[in-house]
């Protein structure tokens, strides 16, 4: 049974109604730095409520197809995790320019060559098990906040289109490479403080196993172009049960099915950060970064 037409007209308004909390905005008076074990602003949901997710001890998955979202949604957590003086960033962008704009704030930036993104793979994944040695030495499960003072900050590791290294550009042996390594970050990572955020355009099950899937805590679906895709992206069974990215419009940029770990899907729409309050907000994390250096 379709909705009354004033009732989505109402829940389409409210969708729009993007609030940006004031430490994300570029008129933010004094912006004081953030932390990554706070929550994290997405947007709003089809109640106008802002919709916050924390990152620690997760990692997040951003599908659809393409021009749905994925790289204005990524911008949030990598806003969040620029500005947050207590994690470091290691940037992966096949295209330079989605996630360049937040160089300047990046431990590690890596672009198309797939070496390069393999290497990075391995020194993150060869710090993951130095983290763990430590940790059994101290009989200890994970990382917590305390933990920066002895040096181990999170890692947030961010990857805009996985599919370009995954499947993509280089040989198979080195795909296949990259896709073991992104597999073990994501499925150990976690105790570690190793937080993995990917977006990919190609929700299918290549790309994204089910068993790779169900390793991500937060599930973003953007628009997709079946309801099987979906499925992929959030989970098997959710679009029988109603919830399908396919029934978003074309035309609704930066809506999306927001799955958190144990809950059900939530409508959201994305706040949404011009280039220009992007650079802002790089070079103000760049400055708070530098200051923060030892
Ligand atoms: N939350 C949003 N609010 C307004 N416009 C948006 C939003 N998200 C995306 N858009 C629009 O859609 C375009 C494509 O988004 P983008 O994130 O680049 O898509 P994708 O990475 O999925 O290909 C953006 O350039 C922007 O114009
Ligand atoms: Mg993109």
């Amino acid at each position: 049974m379709s909705e009354p037409t004033h009732l989505r007209v109402l829940l389409r308004d409210w969708l729009y109604a993007i609030r940006t909390p004031a430490a994300l905005c570029d008129e933010a008076p004094e912006p004081s730095a953030l932390s990554i074990w706070d929550p994290i602003h997405l947007g709003v949901d089809e109640h106008s409520h802002p919709v916050r997710v924390t990152l620690a001890y997760r990692n997040m998955l951003l599908a659809g197809e393409p021009g749905a979202g994925k790289s204005v949604g990524l911008n949030l957590p990598v806003g969040h995790a620029a500005l947050s003086t207590d994690c470091d960033l290691w940037l992966f962008d096949g295209k330079l320019v989605e996630l360049g704009l937040w160089r300047t704030c990046a431990e590690r930036f890596i672009g198309p060559d797939l070496d390069d993104a393999i290497t990075a793979c391995q020194d993150l994944q060869a710090e993951m098990d130095r983290r763990y040695d430590l940790l059994d030495a101290q009989r200890r499960r994970k990382i917590t906040p305390g933990d920066a003072a002895h040096g181990f900050r999170p890692v947030v590791g961010v990857f805009d289109e996985v599919a370009y290294y995954s499947a993509t550009v280089g040989t198979k042996t080195q795909r296949e490479t990259f896709s073991v390594l992104v597999r073990d970050l994501v499925a150990r990572g976690r105790a570690a403080g190793i937080i993995v955020i990917a977006a990919t355009q190609r929700p299918s099950s290549d790309i994204i196993p089910t068993s790779l899937r169900d390793l991500f805590g937060y599930r973003w679906a953007f628009r997709c172009t079946t309801d099987s895709s979906s499925d992929i992206v959030l989970g098997a069974g959710w679009a029988t049960r109603g919830h399908t990215a396919a029934a978003i419009a074309p035309e609704d940029k930066g809506v999306g099915l927001l799955l958190a770990e144990g809950g059900e899907p939530r409508r959201i729409k994305s706040a949404y950060l011009s280039d220009e309050q992007v650079y802002a907000l790089a070079d103000r994390a760049a400055a708070l970064r530098a200051g923060s250096t030892p």
